[in-house]
C-alpha cells in the first residue's frame, strides 16, 4: 500500500492521449456516474486540500486463495480445519510483476519481499509529499461533496486515471470514487413504561442474556480453555465510540450475577480510536456489542477493537482493521462487526479489496460475522427504485447475520417460535456471484419468486444474510442509562458469541476452531443445527420485501442457532 500525500495543486496533470506503448499515458481506471446517494457536489476542492491515497494492487491469484479458504472451511474436505499460516495465505496474494513500473511511477519500496503486504496486493510505504512525482491523475474534477443529512463534507472525485502500464496491476486508489457516509446510530428506547422494569421473565418485552440462553440453549458455564489458546473474540468499534467499563459492570451485575465482578474486556485502539471512559459519552452501539459478547460468551476473552477517525474515511478504517488483524499473531478467532455500507457506496474494486482481505483472514481461521443492516430490502436508503444490498455482508467470505424476533406470547424455554424481523436487511449482491456453498439455495429461492420483483434485484448475486438471531428489544446500559435497542447490530454479537463457545469445546477435544463458517453452515449437518425461521418479511423500497420461507431466505438466512444441535453438528458428542 502506498500512502501518498496528494495535493490538488499537483494534481492538475494534463491527460496524455493513451496509447498502449506510451509509458507516460494515462487511462481512466475507475469512474462513477454520480456520487453515492445523499451526497451533493458543493464545489471544487480547495487547491491546498490533501488526501492520503493508498494504492492497492490486484492479488496474484485470488481464485487460488478462495479455493484454499474453501478447502480448510468445508467439513467434507480432507483439509478441514487446517487453517493457513499468514505466509501460506500470502502466496496467493504476492504480486511480483509490475515492481519496476510501480517504482517508476510511485517510488515502490526497496523491499523485495512482496509478502510484506498484509492485505492482498497492498503496499505500505511512506512517501514524502515533495517526492511524489504527481503522476497519478485524479482526473477532471476533485470536488467537495456534502452529505445532505449531516452537512459533513468529504473530498472525492467521480473518476481518476492511472498510467497505462499500471492500470492492469492496480486494483484501486483510495479514497477517490468510494464514499463512506455517516453510520446510522441505534437510538435506545425507554424501558416499558408500565413498570420501568428492566427484567422480564417471559422475555415478552425485553430481551436479556438469559432469554437468549434459553432460546438457543447457549451454555451458561464458563469456557474452559486458557485465553491464549482460545484467543479473543473481536468486537469492531467505529464512529469514535467506546464501551464503558462501569456500564458493563452494571449490566453484568444485573444480567450475569454469576460472573466475577472483575469481568472486563480488552481494548485495542487503531487509527486514533477513542477510549476516554467518560460517563455519558459511551456509545450505544459499542455498549450493545460489548454487553452481548461478554455477557453471552461466558468466560471468553473479548477485545474491543476501536478504529478511530485518523483516515477521515470509514472504508479506510475497515481496511486498516483487517490489515492489523491479519498481521496480529494473537488475532481474534471470531470477529463481529455491527457496521456496514450500502454496497453501491463502494466501488466494485474497493468492495472486492475488502472481501479479498476477509478471505485472507478467514483462511487464517477467524470467523467473520457482520450484521446485515436494518433497512429491510432498502439497505440504508429511504427512497429506492431497486433493492439496496449491504456490504460487507454481500462478500461471500463473511457470515452475514440478519434478525429474527421471538413470537413473544407464551414464550417458554425450549418452546418458542421466531419470525423474521421487518428491519432485517437481506437480498442479493450486484457485485459478487452466489458462491458454490449457497448456489442451490439462492437458485431455489429465486425460482420460487417467479416474476415477482423482476428487475429489482440481481438474480445471480450472492444472497444474504446467511443466518439470523434474535434482534429485538435488547436491554443495554450505555452512559449509565438503561434502554432497549433493536437491530441486526444486536443479532451479530449473539451469533458471534455462540462460535467461541463451540471453539472452546472443540479445542478441549483436540480439534480446530471453526474459522470461516459458511461451508459448514450450509452443509446438511450445519443447516440441520439451525432453527429455520419461515415467517416474516423485510419491506422496503415501496414493496413488502422478501418473505422468510422454509429453508434459506433473504430475511433470516438459514435461521438462528441451536447450541445443542450445533455441538453435535461440529462433531462434539
Ligand atoms: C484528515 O483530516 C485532517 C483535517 O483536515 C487532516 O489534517 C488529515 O491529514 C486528514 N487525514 C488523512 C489521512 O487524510
Ligand atoms: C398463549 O396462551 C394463551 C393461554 O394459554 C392462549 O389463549 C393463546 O392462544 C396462546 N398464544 C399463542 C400464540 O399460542
Ligand atoms: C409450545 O407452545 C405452544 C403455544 O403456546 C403450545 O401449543 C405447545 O403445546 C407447546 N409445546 C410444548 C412442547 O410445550
Ligand atoms: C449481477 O451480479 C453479477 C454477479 O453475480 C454481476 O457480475 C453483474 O454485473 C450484476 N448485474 C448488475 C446489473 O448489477
Ligand atoms: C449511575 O447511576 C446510578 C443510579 O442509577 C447512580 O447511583 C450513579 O452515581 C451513576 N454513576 C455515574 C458514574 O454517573
Ligand atoms: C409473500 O407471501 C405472501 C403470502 O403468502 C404472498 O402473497 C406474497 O406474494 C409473497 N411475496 C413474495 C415476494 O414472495
Amino acid at each position: 500500500m502506498v500512502f501518498l500525500r496528494f495535493s490538488f495543486l499537483a494534481a492538475l496533470v494534463a491527460l496524455a492521449i493513451a496509447t498502449p506503448t506510451d509509458r507516460s499515458a494515462f487511462i481512466v481506471h475507475e469512474h462513477r456516474a454520480q456520487p453515492a446517494s445523499g451526497f451533493v457536489s458543493t464545489g471544487p476542492a480547495p487547491s491546498d486540500a490533501e488526501l492520503t491515497l493508498r494504492i492497492a494492487l490486484n492479488p496474484n491469484n485470488i481464485a487460488g486463495l478462495e479455493s484454499e479458504l474453501n478447502a480448510v472451511s468445508d467439513p467434507s474436505s480432507s483439509r478441514y480445519g487446517q487453517h493457513l499460516t499468514p505466509e501460506e495465505a500470502c502466496c496467493w496474494i504476492r504480486q511480483a510483476q509490475f515492481r519496476r513500473a510501480l517504482r517508476r511511477h510511485f517510488l515502490a519500496p526497496d523491499k523485495q519481499d512482496l509478502c510484506d503486504y498484509n492485505l492482498p496486493g497492498w503496499r505500505r510505504l511512506a512517501v514524502q509529499d515533495t517526492r511524489f512525482p504527481g503522476k497519478l491523475a485524479l482526473q477532471h474534477r476533485v470536488s467537495v461533496f456534502t452529505h445532505s443529512a449531516t452537512d459533513e463534507t468529504t473530498i472525492r472525485t467521480l473518476r481518476y486515471s492511472l498510467p497505462v502500464e499500471l492500470s492492469g496491476a492496480v486494483a484501486y486508489v483510495h479514497p477517490t470514487t468510494t464514499f463512506s457516509r455517516p453510520f446510522a446510530v441505534p437510538k435506545p428506547q425507554p424501558l416499558p413504561s408500565n413498570s420501568k422494569r428492566d427484567t422480564d421473565p417471559t422475555c415478552a418485552d425485553i430481551t436479556t442474556i438469559s432469554c437468549l440462553q434459553g432460546e438457543y440453549g447457549i451454555p451458561t458455564t464458563s469456557a474452559t480453555q486458557t485465553n491464549n489458546v482460545l484467543g479473543p473474540s473481536g468486537v469492531s468499534g467505529y464512529d469514535n465510540e467506546f464501551a464503558n467499563f462501569n456500564d458493563l459492570k452494571q449490566f453484568l451485575a444485573k444480567y450475569r450475577p454469576d460472573f466475577p465482578a472483575t469481568t472486563k474486556f480488552d481494548v485495542e485502539l487503531l487509527d486514533g480510536g477513542y477510549n476516554t471512559q467518560v460517563t455519558g459519552f459511551a456509545g450505544v452501539e459499542a455498549s450493545l456489542d460489548i454487553q452481548y459478547t461478554v455477557g453471552v460468551a461466558s468466560g471468553v476473552p473479548v477485545k474491543f477493537i476501536s478504529v478511530g477517525p485518523l483516515n477521515n474515511d470509514t472504508v479506510s478504517g475497515f481496511l486498516d482493521q483487517i490489515n492489523a488483524l491479519i498481521s496480529d499473531p494473537s488475532r481474534p478467532t471470531v470477529l463481529t462487526t455491527s457496521y456496514g455500507f450500502d454496497e453501491e457506496d463502494l466501488t466494485l474494486p474497493v468492495a472486492q479489496g475488502l472481501c479479498n482481505a476477509y478471505a485472507q483472514l478467514g483462511a487464517l481461521g477467524t470467523s467473520i460475522l457482520f450484521s446485515s443492516g436494518d433497512g429491510g430490502v432498502a439497505g440504508n436508503e429511504f427512497e429506492c427504485t431497486t433493492f439496496v444490498p449491504t456490504a460487507p455482508s454481500t462478500c461471500p467470505w463473511v457470515t452475514s447475520v440478519g434478525s429474527s424476533q421471538t413470537i413473544l406470547e407464551n414464550f417458554t424455554k425450549n418452546n418458542f417460535s421466531e419470525i423474521g424481523a421487518a428491519f432485517s436487511s437481506g437480498g442479493f449482491s450486484n457485485y459478487f456471484a452466489a458462491p458454490a456453498y449457497q448456489k442451490g439455495d439462492v437458485d431455489a429461492y429465486i425460482s420460487s419468486l417467479g416474476d415477482t420483483y423482476n428487475g429489482l434485484f440481481n438474480t445471480t448475486g450472492r444472497g444474504f444474510p446467511d443466518v439470523s438471531a434474535e434482534g429485538v428489544n435488547f436491554v443495554v446500559v450505555a452512559g449509565n442509562e438503561t434502554g432497549l435497542v433493536s437491530g441486526t447490530s444486536a443479532s451479530s454479537p449473539v451469533f458471534a458469541s455462540v462460535i467461541p463457545l463451540l471453539n472452546d469445546e472443540l479445542i478441549a477435544a483436540g480439534k480446530s476452531p471453526l474459522g470461516f463458517l459458511n461451508p459448514f453452515l450450509y452443509s446438511p449437518a450445519g443447516r440441520a443445527a439451525l432453527n429455520d425461521v419461515s415467517d416474516g418479511k423485510n419491506p422496503g423500497c415501496g414493496t413488502s420485501g422478501f418473505n422468510a420461507t422454509v429453508g434459506w431466505d433473504p430475511v433470516t438466512g438459514l435461521g438462528s442457532p441451536s447450541y445443542p444441535k450445533l455441538r453435535t453438528a461440529v462433531g462434539l458428542s
